[in-house]
């Protein structure tokens, strides 16, 4: 039987490390065309990306994926709103049209100027100041297509021919969007519509080398793998049907099939489920991803697409699975080509506390990893891949956590 392997049950081996951790380069590439700043992809939920929280990450050298639980006409807006976002922040994004707030950059250097402190608010100039601090501190690019406008990406369900071709008009990225992507009615519309596109098609979601294999094998113009069956934070597919190819084990499993196939590091998997922290986005690079995509992680942001919910004066945001029952009900109620495959329902819905602006959070994030792929022995991506992950008895789990104190 196969042993299965989850992000708790390693560590990252610490090896040699020929630059300083604030030196790590995190820099990657999304599809085989894409590059990005940052290793990170919002997940297309309809609680976490849609124009807002995509525009801001793709500013900050990531990319979102626009959920599709929206009518085709919509999911163009948001899609095109990204597009029409300028690439560098202005002043008056964040502030009121009179501009009493601007963006000056002189020489390099660059300074928020308020003409009028008493009309802005200031979590807002904490933001942006946030946002020139990582900028410049990572030295981070706008995530763009070939366009040369923001990159975004769109899901799209692989039987939905019309928002396919819809979408694949203006969407750097279409990302196959379904559970099981290892399934003959998938792969055979898959194969027949990857021909004629012209955005890059990200496919998804597997969780075994056989189903990558099987997968490539039929499908040309694949650009990259989403990869992971079952560990998704809302997510109950493991528990009401049994299976799951969890996340970091299907990395591993994904990687098998492409050095097979000579393609590891040249197309990338994109990891996906369960990844709580940038410890585990570590891993999950190590194992052999590319980027990482969140739900989770990013739900308790301000830009996230849910509402934000105050109990007991306590910030918390929606957070629900794209398989709950009320987001299959929003679903096909939006979507006339939606036919529901299961008559089960695969995810919960819940809340989370809410954490502020994605800006800082991303600060905090490349922070972290970098001191990951440090301690790993990795300046970069690439050399994050030859990198050791190590499996700990039990008793090394309890070791490897803070223990022994009384209070
Ligand atoms: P995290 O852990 O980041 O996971 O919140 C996000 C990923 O979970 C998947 N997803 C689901 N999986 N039932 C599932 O089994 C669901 O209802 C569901 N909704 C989302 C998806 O891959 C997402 O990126």
């Amino acid at each position: 039987m196969e042993e299965i392997i989850v992000f708790d049950d390693v560590v990252i081996i610490p090896g040699f490390s020929p630059v300083e951790p604030s030196k790590v380069d995190l820099s990657t590439n999304i599809t085989t065309t894409i590059r990005l700043s940052i290793p990170v992809v919002s997940s297309p939920m309809d609680t976490v990306t849609e124009y807002g929280l995509a525009a801001k990450l793709a500013r900050l050298g990531g990319i979102g994926v626009i959920h599709r639980n929206m009518s085709i006409e919509e999911q163009l807006l948001q899609v095109e709103k990204v597009k029409k976002t300028p690439p560098e922040p202005l002043a008056n994004d964040y502030m009121d049209p009179n501009r009493t707030v601007r963006l000056e950059r002189t020489n390099g250097s660059s300074r928020i100027v308020i003409d009028e402190p008493e009309s802005v608010h200031i979590d807002d100039i904490q933001e942006i100041s946030s946002y020139l601090r990582t900028v410049s501190a990572y030295t981070l690019k706008p995530s763009t297509g070939q366009d040369g406008r923001l990159a975004v990406g769109a899901a799209v369900s692989p039987f939905d021919y019309e928002r396919i071709e819809k979408l694949d008009k203006i969407a750097d990225l279409l990302v196959v969007d379904v559970a099981h992507a290892h399934n003959r009615n998938v792969i055979s519309s898959l194969a027949s519509l990857s021909k004629k596109l012209r955005s890059d098609l990200v496919v998804g979601n597997l969780g075994t080398k056989q189903g990558v294999l099987d997968m490539l094998s039929r499908i040309e113009n694949v650009k990259a793998l989403r990869i992971g069956v079952s560990s998704g934070s809302i997510c109950i597919t493991g528990e009401v049907t049994g299976a799951a190819a969890p996340t970091l084990w299907a990395v591993m499993q994904a990687r098998q099939a492409l050095e097979e196939l000579g393609l590891f590091g040249k197309l990338p998997i994109i990891a996906d489920g369960g990844i709580r922290s940038p410890s585990d986005m570590a891993k999950a690079i190590i194992a052999g991803a590319s980027a990482v995509m969140l739900g989770r992680y990013l739900a308790g942001s301000k830009e996230a697409a849910s509402q934000l919910v105050i109990i007991g004066g306590k910030p918390y945001k929606t957070y629900r699975g794209m398989g709950s029952l009320s987001a299959i009900q929003k679903r096909y109620a939006a979507d006339r080509y939606g036919k529901p495959a299961k008559r089960i329902s695969e995810g919960v819905e819940g809340l989370v506390e809410y954490t502020g602006s994605i800006v800082e959070l991303i600060e905090k994030t490349i922070g972290t990893l970098q001191a990951s792929l440090g301690y790993a022995g990795a300046s970069n991506i690439k050399e994050a891949w030859r990198a050791r992950l190590g499996k700990l008895s039990e008793s090394a789990k309890k070791e490897v956590k803070p223990h022994d104190l009384v209070l």
